[in-house]
């Protein structure tokens, strides 16, 4: 018997979201195993003729770009992008958790840059309230001080700790990650406000401003939900 064919449905999100790019655009490339799908397909595009320029989030979308024969510019070139394809670890009415890759600040400075943000996701990311932990990068030496201020919003932050390698993670900036349980988020703009008030928190993993959602479903659809 034929095996029924499998459909990935981050492919499928990742791939769908790369056709939003048209020639001569400056691209931001998010991080993670969701966008690798849009980045690998920008690089066929590419070898195709597309004419594109991108700004990658993390080492591994730099590395990644580069493999797949996209060129790579930085914000200094160009301040404003085009738009920028990211993935979430979870999101809810446009607003996403991000950072599960540890790359949330460059991924919230490329998607502040963008006219345009789009989250790539399976199907299992959307939720109605969000509460997932919130990525925090974190200088190493407020680290303590960190902890004290998420209790008093009512959060837990513990460090993240490295898997294949001994010690905490250390993001590409060379901070700590600390990943903060706060529950459900049944407001996650105030969240957001008094995260970013926070002494040591370097960024936080909650973006409010996420323009289009591209959910990959189990079938290979892929659903579009605009703000
Ligand atoms: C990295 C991120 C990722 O985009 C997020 O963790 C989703 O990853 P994946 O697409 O592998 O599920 O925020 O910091």
């Amino acid at each position: 018997m034929k095996k029924p064919l499998q459909i990935n449905p981050k492919q499928a999100a990742g791939e769908k979201a790369a056709q939003l790019v048209k020639n001569n655009m400056v691209v931001g490339l998010g991080t993670g195993s969701t966008t690798a799908y849009a980045i690998k397909e920008l690089g066929k595009r590419v070898a195709s003729g597309l004419k594109i320029q991108g700004v990658p989030t993390s080492y591994q979308s730099a590395f990644l770009a580069a493999e797949n024969g996209i060129p790579i510019t930085t914000l200094d070139e160009h301040p404003v992008l085009d738009i920028a394809i990211d993935g979430a670890d979870q999101i809810a009415n446009f607003i996403a958790i991000k950072g599960g890759g540890a790359a949330h600040t460059r991924e919230k400075i490329v998607a502040q840059s963008a006219k345009k943000f789009v989250v790539v996701a399976d199907e299992s990311k959307v939720v109605e309230v969000l509460n997932h932990p919130v990525p925090l990068e974190v200088i190493p030496f407020a680290r303590k001080l960190v902890v004290k201020q998420v209790a008093k919003l009512g959060g837990k932050a513990v460090v993240r700790m490295g898997v294949n390698k001994d010690g905490p993670v250390i993001s590409d900036n060379g901070n700590f990650i600390m990943d903060a349980d706060f529950g459900e988020i049944d407001d996650p703009e105030s969240l957001d406000k008094a995260l970013s008030q926070c002494t040591g928190i370097v960024e936080h993993g909650i973006f409010t401003k996420v323009d289009v959602v591209y959910i990959g479903k189990k079938d290979g659809s892929v659903e579009i939900l605009k703000a």
